[in-house]
């Protein structure tokens, strides 16, 4: 393959969650991609340790979804998503709720997880207000969760350099505690024995605020970006339990989760609960064409089916909701994850995956390792003084050695396309383990 250089200025482009001075000294380019293997721009083969950003599910460049986003654009470029249609987006709607939990059968589309979550945010405020219960307006989030970078998703989020630069954000949102507990669950093999009672947290909150001011609590399954914390056994069940108790509504973020992360459709699926709005986005469409969609309980749409017919029941929406090429792109992704029963193939290899994970806990630094399905995490000790340069090393050693990962402060994690074979997982292992053994 010819060597492609890398463009002589790279100044214009203000590059997101990057740090761009340290980048553009030292770029790191890609220029090609196909199955498990991006193309790096000095022409090397990287195996892709984390699906792009988690999005990637069926890996690179199926010919089936190029296909049919080359027959869309050709057929049709556009059309209005306000007051008109077209085919796929209705179709999609119908493969979607059929792949949904059982009573979750309506889908409003956006365009990433940011606006998933900001419109699935809209929904629980505007349903409980179309119910009669207007005073419900208080959101509630959790410490380490990660929901975009929208103005909800930072404010329910809890991260605080995503939240610290940028005023007040939401009013009227409340945290609950993250569950990352090493100290009593490092090392969990999928997931951990303690911390259901964290769910609790919701309690007290409903005693501070009371249960009448609160819409709606927001938590991802497994919170992926900020460094793969699986919740422990029995907390979503019981964080569910107490939303139905004080008629609270469960939003579970899916954005990383679903589409077979965790070895079935979507965590709901792997951990058994059934929320009342689910948002998704990057595996909808591979990857390949930017979407987002909520997911929506009967009950929620129909509150919202009332009033005049003529009338717009939900005064939300994209210009590219439901866009004809992301619809195709998704038409073709979910024949693909069916097809090849990815979802399967992940449960299947999430075995031999997490223990590939954990055959690393003796390396040096490491100080916890965690897994599920087809995510794994390597947690490090920061080194004194300077967090997450430790695991910045790590990341860029296994990329010059052809292993692209990702880093979430000292946390590096794993999370390939759900194609990846046995020998693929030694290797992408084996260059993460000299990495850290490279790395004082
Ligand atoms: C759980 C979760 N929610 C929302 C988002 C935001 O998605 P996007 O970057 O498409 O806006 C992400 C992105 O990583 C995510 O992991």
């Amino acid at each position: 393959m010819a060597r492609i250089t890398v463009p002589n200025d790279l100044d214009a482009h203000w590059m997101p969650f990057t740090a761009n001075r340290q980048f553009k000294a030292a770029p790191r380019l890609l220029v090609g991609a196909k199955d498990m293997y991006y193309t790096s721009h000095d022409g090397r083969q990287v195996l892709d340790g984390c699906a792009g950003l988690w999005c990637v599910n069926a890996g690179h460049g199926r010919d089936k979804i190029s296909e049919a986003v080359a027959r869309q654009i050709s057929e049709m470029d556009y059309s209005p998503s306000f007051q008109m249609g077209h085919p796929l987006s209705f179709e999609l709607a119908s493969r979607l709720v059929e792949l949904a939990p059982d009573g979750i059968d309506h889908v409003f589309y956006c365009n990433s997880g940011s606006e998933a979550v900001d419109t699935a945010l809209k929904m629980a405020l505007a349903y409980h207000r179309i119910r009669g219960e207007g005073s419900r307006t208080r959101l509630i989030g959790r410490e380490r969760g990660y929901h975009g970078v929208g103005f909800g998703g930072i404010s329910v989020g809890g991260i605080v350099s995503n939240r610290k630069h940028f005023g007040t954000l939401l009013s009227g949102v409340d945290h609950l505690r993250h569950t990352h507990d090493p100290a009593r669950n490092a090392f969990s093999w999928g997931q951990p024995e303690h911390g259901a009672e964290l769910a609790d947290d919701l309690e007290r909150l409903v005693a501070l605020h009371d249960a009448s001011t609160i819409a709606a609590v927001i938590v991802e399954p497994i919170a992926g970006s900020t460094g793969v914390l699986i919740p422990p056994k029995g907390y979503l069940k019981r964080l569910r339990e107490i939303c139905d108790r004080h008629g609270i509504l469960l939003i579970f973020d899916e954005v990383i989760c679903g589409f077979g992360r965790t070895g079935k459709a979507f965590g709901a699926d792997s951990f058994e609960v059934t929320p009342d709005l689910m948002t998704t986005a990057k595996g909808i469409t591979n990857g390949a064409v930017p979407m987002g969609a909520v997911f929506a309980k009967k009950e929620i749409y129909d509150t919202f089916m009332t009033g005049p017919e003529h009338l717009i029941e939900f005064f939300h929406g994209y210009t590219y909701s439901g866009h004809p090429l992301a619809c195709a792109a998704a038409l073709a992704t979910l024949d693909i994850y069916a097809e090849e029963k990815l979802f399967d193939r992940a449960a299947n290899l999430s075995e031999y995956f997490g223990k590939a994970a954990h055959a690393l806990r003796d390396l040096p630094n490491v100080i916890d390792i965690r897994n599920y399905g087809m995510v794994a995490a390597v947690e490090l000790s920061p080194r004194a003084g300077e967090p997450t340069k430790r695991a910045y090393e790590i990341f860029v050693r296994a990329y010059e050695q052809g292993v692209l990962l990702r880093f979430t402060g000292d946390i590096i994690a794993i999370s390939p396309p759900l194609i990846i074979d046995e020998a693929q997982i030694d290797h992408l292992y084996a260059v993460l383990a000299e990495a850290i053994k490279a790395t004082a």
